[in-house]
């Protein structure tokens, strides 16, 4: 099956499936913040359009030096991108033709970017309830010029143990191979951030998104931080102008203020409760995730298939896992969504108990 990539693209979806698109859908398939932008950004738009005539500020410095200090790192340790999937790339450039090892399931954004620069890719697999197999990762990353992990994980929505990934940090200090962690979900977690060890681990690079949270998935911005002398490297690969001048305005504001992600956190914490206990009770299996996206799957099915082109049909839009590898189509992701809509899945997924 040739579906999309990636979520979001519901029109692509049913065409692939070579079904009618229903009037009113709803896509639980994105995993940006279900609330929307931060009200300020609708506030304040109309006064950017005059930086829209200019070139943007090729460093974006203002924003660079809030990451910095939020982050308490220096600022040559920032390098904006255009969306956390740009930086991707530069890191498949930077090992370009070298061995990297990802822990899947995970975005499957590195596995292109790192076949784009020709580079030996090796799996590692976690299983779903955010396992990590250490032992694995030890063995391949002996050979391997850097590791690619996701916590919290994308598609799971689970986090990885800490302690774990701190035993891996320990240990591949010695071999010399870099650990990206991708924390483009961590602020729905708002839990513990390896930015906090940064300076403790010189092989360590942390990815960030701002598109997630703030629901801006459509202007494009994104971040890494790491050690001076990797962000240097990451630099050069780095087009001029890449972040433009409406996304530097919007993380301006978005960064500026904390009781957003704060309200966006709680919301999700509820609605994701609730959809957890109806879950539990409807006999689907979910993942413990602490993100607004979880994986879920009845277990009466190998292939979830069936129940994918059923919620379809009645339009709701959840993500297929056919491509990620691991999963392969036995789990289907779904988003936290508003109570409203979260609601009209739980009535869709009763309806598809009482029919199988
Ligand atoms: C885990 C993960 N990392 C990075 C990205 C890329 O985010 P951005 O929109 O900042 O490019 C995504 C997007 O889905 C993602 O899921």
């Amino acid at each position: 099956m040739d579906l999309p990539a990636h979520g979001s693209n519901p029109a692509r979806l049913y065409e692939k499936m070579n079904m009618e698109k229903p009037t009113q859908l709803i896509d639980f398939s994105v995993n940006v913040n279900p609330f929307g932008p931060p009200p300020a950004i609708s506030k304040q738009w109309g006064s950017w359009l005059s930086v829209v005539s200019d070139y943007p500020d090729p460093a974006g410095k203002s924003v660079v030096r809030l990451l910095a200090g939020q982050n308490g790192v220096n600022e040559s340790q920032v390098i904006l991108g255009n969306g956390a999937a740009e930086i991707i790339q530069f890191l498949g450039q930077l090992w370009r033709g070298q061995q990297v090892v990802i822990v899947q399931p995970a975005f499957s954004e590195y596995e292109t970017a790192c076949r784009a620069y020709d580079c030996e890719i090796d799996f590692v697999f976690a299983e779903e309830n955010g396992t990590l197999p250490v032992g694995d990762i030890l063995i391949k990353a002996q050979e391997a010029a850097a590791i690619f992990i996701c916590t919290p994980n994308n598609p799971s929505g689970v986090a990885f143990s800490e302690k774990e990934i701190m035993q891996l940090l320990d240990e591949l200090q010695l071999t010399g191979c870099y650990v990206v962690i991708d924390e483009a979900f961590y602020d729905f977690a708002g839990s513990f951030t390896f930015a906090s060890v940064l300076h403790k681990y010189p092989q360590l690079i942390v990815l960030r998104s701002l598109t997630k949270m703030y629901a801006i998935a459509g202007l494009r911005i994104g971040y890494l931080l790491a050690s001076d002398a990797i962000a240097k490297q990451v630099a050069r690969f780095r087009p001029h102008w890449n972040v433009n001048a409406l996304a530097l305005k919007a993380a301006e504001v978005v960064l500026a203020d904390s009781s957003f992600a704060d309200w966006t956190r709680q919301n999700i914490i509820e609605e994701r409760k609730r959809m957890f206990e109806f879950l539990k009770q409807e006999g689907f299996h979910f993942t413990r995730s602490v993100v607004n996206f979880y994986l879920l799957r009845d277990p009466e099915l190998e292939d979830q298939q069936p129940l994918f082109i059923f919620l379809l049909e009645r339009g709701f839009v959840l993500r297929h896992t056919y491509n990620y590898p691991g999963l392969s189509g036995k789990w289907l992701r779904a988003a936290v969504k508003t109570k409203e809509e979260n609601n009209k899945l739980k009535e869709a997924l009763q309806q598809w108990k009482k029919q199988s």
